[in-house]
């Protein structure tokens, strides 16, 4: 989607239903909640926290975001719609007034009687959502104002994906000695990086914090790569784990790997990425279906399921959801974003109409 300079023209461009736009003047922050699609029930999605350019650029990302959403919570069977929000800024903020920021957005998100629920997200982690969850009832998974954190079972649906990746594409019966990148060492990252050399896998770690990189592979036992080096290091699974987009015309050419599996949200740039790297011979798991886990499992809390030994069960059940998908997509030749994409269709168009919009 081209980011226009005005909203306006951000918004008429957009098939998602509604935005919810409120401007924070004490900050200068502009809040956007974007809902894509509620056919399957409320809308739901993280809070990204960011500066932005412009505040177009964090209204569009909050539009694919919440498009991801969509496709996310039909993936893993849960009766929720699309949503995301952002909170973008155009400086970084001290904390007595991200304080204020958070506040008014708790109010605006208990403004909105539930039609949109959040979570934590990139800039936005679960201290940050806990501080909203003080001023609303619509943090998932909340309780007396502690908000949980998703991250663990995210990595967890992550880890069984690449398990079901490596088994069919690599032939592999686990992930001992497989070689896996993993770019992003942030809330996500780090625990999986955890359950993988548990796992027994060989890692690679990156991450643009350096010191972080150091912690991180000292603590597994993992090499380090430099984040400008990691789309030409040889590996068998790629796993991107920080920001989207980095499946683009620069570095799907360029990658050395036979599995792009990992928890970044929107991780091709454009839709005609998914073609380029399944004409390479790539195999790309869809984001949305291997990082649910942690949506999944704050709303199996807000469900009233808090023993974390079940949740960790069901959430590995994406593993043999990865493993569907990319068998459907080797039968028919066609790129597993295009086996789940049309899953997730057949789903909407079975229970929803009319979308409302
Ligand atoms: N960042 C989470 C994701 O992209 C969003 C989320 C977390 C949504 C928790 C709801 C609850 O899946």
């Amino acid at each position: 989607m081209p980011v226009d300079e005005t909203l306006a023209a951000t918004i008429a461009g957009w098939d998602g239903e509604y935005v919810v736009s409120r401007y924070h003047a004490d900050t200068g922050v502009w809040i956007f909640v974007a809902v894509h699609d509620t056919t399957l029930g409320p809308a739901a999605g993280g809070t990204r926290m960011k500066v932005y350019p412009t505040p177009a650029d964090g209204l569009v990302d909050a539009m694919r975001l919440a498009e991801g959403m969509t496709y996310k919570w039909a993936g893993v069977g849960m009766d929720m719609g699309g949503g995301k929000a952002v909170l973008a800024l155009s400086e970084p903020l001290d904390d007595a007034r991200l304080e204020q920021l958070l506040a008014r957005y708790g109010r605006v998100l208990e403004s909105l009687y539930g039609s949109f629920r959040t979570g934590p997200d990139v800039g936005m982690g679960p201290d940050r959502m806990a501080q909203v969850a003080r001023h609303t009832r619509w943090v998932v998974g909340a309780v007396d104002g502690d908000a949980p954190d998703p991250g663990m079972f995210t990595a967890h649906g992550v880890r069984a994906g690449i398990e079901a990746a490596a088994g069919v594409v690599l032939g592999a019966s686990s992930l001992a000695g497989v070689r896996i990148l993993v770019q992003g060492l942030g809330d996500v990252g780090a625990p999986l990086v955890d359950e993988l050399a548990a796992a027994g896998a060989e890692l690679i770690v990156a991450d643009i914090d350096a010191d972080l990189a150091r912690k991180v592979a000292e603590r597994v036992g993992a090499t380090e790569v430099d984040p400008t080096a990691v789309y030409q290091t040889t590996c068998d699974v790629y796993a991107p784990s920080a920001l989207g987009g980095s499946l683009n015309d620069d570095t799907i050419g360029q990658l050395r790997c036979r599995v792009v599996a990992g928890p970044a949200n929107n991780q091709f740039a454009t839709t005609g990425g998914a073609f380029a790297l399944h004409t390479r011979g790539i195999v790309a798991v869809p984001d949305y279906i291997i990082n649910a886990g942690g949506a999944y499992a704050v709303t199996r809390m807000s469900q009233g399921v808090r023993d974390g030994d079940v949740l960790m069960r069901e959430v590995g059940g994406i593993g043999l959801r990865v493993a569907e998908i990319l068998t459907e997509a080797a039968t028919d030749g066609v790129p597993p974003l295009q086996a789940a994409q049309r899953r997730v269709d057949r789903l909407l168009a079975d229970r929803g109409s009319p979308r409302y919009r």
